[in-house]
Formats: C-alpha cells, sequence, structure tokens
C-alpha cells in the first residue's frame, strides 16, 4: 500500500487530512472546513477525491463538503447521530462499522462522544493511523460541547488502547497551547519537556506538530494520565479557563 498523508492548513488553527494512493492518484480527505485549500492541493497534483470522512458536524470541518462533492462526484461519510446537521451525507457510520474504499479497505469506526455526542474517529489499522477529529489533540482534547467529562473520559480510555505506534492525527494545530497546560497541571517529566522544546521547533518553522505517536501522548498529555474521571474533570475545566 503506497499510501501518503498530507496535512491542509486553512483558518486559524485547522488541519484538513489529505490520504493519497500514490498509484491510482485517488485521495480521501477528513474534515474539509473549507474546500478552496483541498481544491488547489488536489489540482496541483493532479489528484480525484474519491470520499470526504468527517468526525463531527461543526462548520470548521464540514464547510467545503458542498464544494468538493460537486466537482469530484465523492462519497460523504459521517456520523449517523449527527446526520441531519451535514449536508450531502452518502453513508452514516456508527461504532464498529468498517468503510471500504480504493486502496484502503479497513478504516474502523470507533465512537467517541464528548466534544459533540455524535463525534467519531476513523481509525485505520494497516496504516496505524487515527483521525482524531476534535477529540483528542496531542497533549490535550477537544472542549465538552455537548457532552459529560464521563463521556469524554471513556472515549479517549477507548483510544489509549489502540496499538501505542499508532499515529495521531487530529483536526487543530493547538499543541503549542496544550503543552502549556500540560505543563502547569502534571508534574514535569522527561518526555514532556522533550516535546514541549520539540514542538517549539516545529512552531518556529511554522512546521505542522502532527502526527504524533499514541505512546507519546500516554507521556505526556494531561488528559490521558488522568487517574480518573473526577481529576479528569478538573483538568478540563482547568483548560477552559487557561490563560
Ligand atoms: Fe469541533
Amino acid at each position: 500500500m503506497s499510501i501518503i498523508i498530507e496535512p491542509i492548513s486553512f483558518y486559524e488553527s485547522n488541519y484538513a487530512w489529505l490520504m493519497i494512493d500514490e498509484k491510482s492518484k485517488k485521495a480521501i480527505v477528513v474534515d474539509p472546513g473549507d474546500a478552496n485549500p483541498v481544491l488547489k492541493f488536489l489540482q496541483e497534483r493532479d489528484l480525484s477525491l474519491q470520499a470526504i470522512l468527517i468526525t463531527h458536524f461543526h462548520d470548521d470541518h464540514i464547510g467545503g463538503i458542498a464544494a468538493l462533492k460537486d466537482k469530484y462526484h465523492c462519497k460523504i461519510y459521517a456520523p449517523l447521530k449527527e446526520v441531519s446537521k451535514i449536508p450531502n451525507v452518502d453513508r452514516t457510520v456508527q461504532d464498529g462499522d468498517v468503510i471500504s474504499l480504493d486502496g484502503i479497505d479497513d478504516i474502523r469506526v470507533i465512537e467517541t462522544p464528548g466534544h459533540t455526542l455524535g463525534s467519531i474517529c476513523y481509525y485505520i489499522p494497516d496504516l496505524k493511523v487515527i483521525f482524531t477529529g476534535d477529540t483528542l489533540f496531542s497533549m490535550g482534547c477537544g472542549r465538552l460541547f455537548e457532552g459529560s467529562p464521563q463521556q469524554m473520559y471513556h472515549s479517549l480510555a477507548k483510544l489509549v488502547n489502540l496499538p501505542e505506534d499508532t499515529l495521531v492525527y487530529c483536526a487543530h494545530e493547538y499543541t503549542a497551547d496544550n503543552g502549556r497546560f500540560a505543563t502547569s497541571v502534571i508534574s514535569e517529566n522527561i518526555a514532556l519537556k522533550n516535546r514541549v522544546e520539540k514542538v517549539k521547533q516545529l512552531r518556529s518553522q511554522y512546521l505542522p506538530t502532527l502526527p504524533i505517536s499514541l505512546l507519546e501522548e500516554k507521556k505526556t498529555n494531561p488528559f490521558l494520565l488522568a487517574k480518573n474521571v473526577d481529576e479528569f474533570t478538573m483538568f478540563r475545566k482547568a483548560k477552559d479557563h487557561f490563560v
């Protein structure tokens, strides 16, 4: 399998992730909130878009669907629980579903309520990657707009059980800010220190800090290190007010 994954950055902090089969020149995009940068990338590389995977209904994740579908007639996959809020959906998916596409035939859906009630992640064991939308960020997690701390805690616990060499692709470049918060709430460890330093270097060159391995996250992400729901809730509340 010759799949490469490229970030398409847009708005202030968003990434749409493009999976490209270099042989067939077909691509799949995750969370295209803005069509223009995706269209530009596809045209420059002479790629055709076969599918769009949506993690949740927020505008900065779905805003590009209509224009991309119009041009490429690609299939739109989106969470069943949020289908009424997402345009042009061809197939709804829920926990345990497997999506089969040309070039990648085992894309697993994991429901991870918390940020929104219908949020999902797309896990591809053959590539050892997971697209986590606004559920898991590097050294952080999504705000709880709809779900409870319990729900998010259990959602993150599902992700933690995946193989540690899984690479996490999240939908925002929040890593530097998250690193500052992590440093303020968890006792300093060498992994966190190294990660913060590496992130500083990458961002000084305007480079993405993603993807990051689940192993690295387990060592540095306070929301994954929380001992129980109470501690998780405390971290989440503190992060909401952290400046
Ligand atoms: Fe969101």
